[in-house]
């Protein structure tokens, strides 16, 4: 029996998932069991509790997955995990998951970066989602609860890092600027629905530009700008819902300006064809607008997988497995190397400090971004 898929195991944030990926990135199932009830709570994700959940929850998920592909587990060529970056304990989870089963049923494990599997999303194939005219090299846009970044992906294995946020992440943002609202979390949605236009407002919050950083990003200060506009307009629900409509244009003005300073940047010969948006933010009906005019305003085509392959997802990781499975075996005629406790263990230390707490006031830095890895 021909081995052609790939199991896909995520456990990097508060999102327990297994998919089932063909080679040529078909999607045979893909379940994702959301942690968000459990840690709204706290108003952000705790990482105890993700960790817990991801125990009590991967294996129904894995189960499901399979069945859900009505793939025979003998047409498995390996099992991917999420190698980092993301919150130890339920990276950990993931991972001895994944060799416990690669044990049981002899197959290779392949660890994948996280960011890297986000940026490969857009090549996922779905009964909604072909990606008809995407091609290498692409601009892609990682903005997320954790990341924010402009990368340049040149392959199926190698992404070159543009530009990425210096403090907070955009999610982050929304998170922190929904709290400060009185908005519950995640933020990013409950603003894009409180959030109202008037013409007439007075707010509004410049995009943000630094003086130096080439295509670096930032979103600390307008935070700032949301706290100290509160008291002014913010004292009955309108005025809150113009601010929170001036926070979202404002983030949105900014992503865009970069984006377009990016291509501005280059030679029109060396301009991408295509900028792919991922991540969860990428949900954001305003940004998908914006983004939308500003790429048909250069002629390039935009790309979005749909929002359950935008958001953490086991589909982006397996697929991410196809690539390294793939050129190990053409290579080396080896199959991948497992990824060893250790090398989590490394994972854990390099991102227990940066990992992503729940989301405190507006004036409090949580230190959620890890590091995008250059490749
Ligand atoms: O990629 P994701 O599901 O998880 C990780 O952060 O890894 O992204 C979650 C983030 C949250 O911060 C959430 O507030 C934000 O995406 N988000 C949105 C929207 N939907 C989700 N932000 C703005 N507008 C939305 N519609
Ligand atoms: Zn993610």
């Amino acid at each position: 029996m021909a081995r052609s898929y790939i199991l896909g195991i995520e456990s990097s944030c508060d999102e327990s998932a297994a998919a089932i990926v063909g080679f040529d990135g078909e999607v045979k199932s893909s379940v994702i069991y959301s942690q968000l009830a459990e840690h709204a709570p706290f108003g952000g994700v705790v990482p105890e509790i993700a960790a817990r959940a991801h125990l009590d929850k991967l294996p129904h998920v894995i189960r499901q997955s399979l069945g859900e592909s009505h793939i025979n587990r003998q047409e498995l060529a390996a099992i991917a995990v999420t190698q980092g970056p993301g919150l130890g304990g339920a990276l950990l989870c993931g991972l001895h998951m994944a060799q416990a089963l690669a044990f049981a049923w002899d197959l290779p494990v392949i660890g994948i970066d996280h960011l890297h599997a986000h940026l490969l999303s857009p090549w996922l194939k779905t009964a909604t989602h072909r990606p008809h005219r995407l091609a290498y090299p692409y601009l892609a846009l990682l903005v997320s609860g954790g990341h924010s970044a402009f990368y340049q992906v040149t392959n199926q294995a190698e992404a070159r890092l543009l530009g990425q946020t210096r403090d907070d992440a955009v999610g982050e943002a929304f998170d922190k600027a929904a709290k400060t609202l009185g908005l519950p979390y995640p933020g990013g949605p409950a603003i894009a629905s409180f959030a109202q236009q008037d013409p007439g407002c007075s707010f509004r919050f410049s995009p943000v530009r630094l003086k130096s950083g080439g295509f670096d990003l930032s979103f600390s200060g307008l935070k700032t700008a949301l706290i100290q506009a509160l008291p002014t307009a913010g004292h009955d629900e309108q005025g809150r819902r113009h601010l929170a409509w001036a926070f979202q244009e404002a983030i949105v003005r900014t992503l865009r300006d970069k984006l377009s300073d990016i291509v501005n940047s280059l030679e029109p010969a060396f301009r991408p064809q295509h900028v792919a948006l991922v991540g969860g933010v990428a949900a954001n009906t305003r940004l998908r607008e914006v983004l939308g005019a500003c790429c048909s305003d250069f002629g390039i085509a935009l790309t979005i997988p749909p929002v359950d392959l935008c958001t953490d997802n086991a589909a982006m990781i397996a697929y991410a497995g196809t690539g390294i499975y793939r050129s190990a075996a053409a290579n080396r005629g080896l199959t991948p190397q497992r990824p060893t406790t250790a090398t989590m263990l490394d994972a854990y230390t390099r991102d227990k400090e940066r990992s992503r707490g729940p989301t405190g006031p507006l004036s409090a830095q949580t230190g959620a971004n890890t590091e995008p890895r250059v490749r």
